[in-house]
């Protein structure tokens, strides 16, 4: 068994447990991936003040979102196909969730289905949706997430159109694979990978097959986007799906002031300032370099998160000192998963969570409330001068 110290180290056993597509769906950005990039080395930018001789003891990451109760401010963030990444997945990364103490956000693109991960857990959880053109639909999975008891609903506000992801072409991802002479090879060295996926039912969009109409072929994301994704979404419709569902929203995928402001307008419970992890539009900066923006101009009015980058409880810590209240891990946890399956999920929050207690620590902090830009050491050139 390897010493496991790092994210990095999971992402290395994920890579050479998991078939190449679901691997490469997970660690891949679109175009160029200059934003999926950018998104990891803008936190590397922002330096840590270090404070000696002050009381460390007593320390503690608790705090909440959105008025829950959080082990610390780091949600699960919601992946498509996490059940391929290792069989049950959401499943798993749910209880690994549940354990420690932190929220889980459950995919619409799921393998394992809302009722699944209900049926398996026993407190609440987040359920992300789209935004589909099929009300009938939408009102079903609402339906659906509050007979599962799900506690809030994070309506993904940047996917009307799938940012393209080339390795996902190249790869033909579907979910399950499809077998071609490429995906056969690459299985044959994935034994116990497959060896568990054989024993699972679990191997379908477990949301949408059965469940949605008129999908030409349930197996494909990219298909299933392109024929079901609102292109006229606008703000009238988020309202309206706010009152289709009647509890608290989250807005994820806010990269611009204004657009913060108008979710501010419609109503939202918090709003996650994320570039959906570098996959759609490729150039856009990165989540950390606008979060002082949208700050500045709703941090009084709602509950600001942050995804989208972040690899470590050092990120952590500098969202939270920019201003978060919150934070997600997609491929981090994705990474101990794919990795390990759900001890994998826990050995990911434990590391994100030590070193977020550790820098603390070594910045003179106690409390996740006190953190703040005096914790941080901001050069010029983060801020940027974009005209
Ligand atoms: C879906 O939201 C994706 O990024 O693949």
């Amino acid at each position: 068994m390897p010493v496991i110290t790092e994210i990095e180290d999971l992402r290395r056993m994920h890579k050479r447990r998991t078939p190449k597509m679901f691997y490469d769906y997970a660690e891949s950005g679109s175009w160029t991936e200059q934003t999926f990039r950018e998104n990891s080395s803008d936190f590397d930018m922002i330096r840590l003040r270090q404070r000696i001789a002050v009381d460390m003891a007593g320390r503690s990451t608790k705090s909440q979102m959105i008025g829950e109760d959080v082990a610390m401010p780091v949600a699960l963030a919601p992946v498509g196909l996490t059940g391929m990444q290792c069989a049950d997945g959401e499943i798993k990364a749910a209880r690994a969730a549940e354990k420690f103490g932190v929220p889980f956000a459950l995919s619409t693109m799921s393998i394992c289905s809302i009722e699944d991960v209900a049926d398996h857990t026993t407190k609440p959880f987040w359920f992300q949706v789209y935004t589909l053109k099929d009300d009938e639909f939408m009102q079903r999975l609402f339906d659906r997430a509050r007979a599962a008891n799900c506690s809030a609903i994070v309506i993904t506000v940047d996917l009307q159109i799938m940012g393209q992801r080339h390795k996902d072409l190249k790869n033909g991802l579907s979910a399950p694979p499809k077998f071609t002479i490429a995906s056969m090879a690459n299985l044959a060295t994935k034994i116990p990978w497959g060896l568990e996926m054989l024993r699972t039912k679990r191997r379908f969009f477990g949301n949408i097959v059965g469940h949605a109409k008129g999908v030409s072929d349930p197996s494909s994301l990219a298909s299933w986007t392109a024929e079901a994704f609102d292109p006229s979404l606008d703000w009238e419709r988020i309202k309206q799906f706010r009152k289709m569902w009647g509890g608290k929203v989250i807005l994820k995928g806010i990269l611009d002031a204004e657009d913060a402001k108008k979710a501010v307008e419609v109503g939202a419970d918090a709003i996650v300032v994320s570039n959906h992890g570098g996959r759609q539009l490729d150039g856009a900066l990165s989540s950390i370099r606008i979060l002082p923006e949208v700050m500045d101009a709703v941090g009084d009015k709602v509950e600001v998160h942050l995804d989208s980058g972040i690899r470590s409880g050092q990120d952590v810590l500098k969202a939270l000192a920019l201003g978060a209240k919150g934070t997600y891990i997609g491929r981090a946890f994705v990474n101990g998963l794919g990795a390990m399956g759900e001890a994998g999920v826990t050995k990911a929050l434990e590391i994100i969570h030590k070193e977020l207690d550790v820098t603390m620590a070594l910045c003179g902090e106690r409390d996740i409330a006190n953190l703040g830009k005096h914790n941080l050491l901001v050069p010029k050139e983060f801020y940027g001068d974009w005209a």
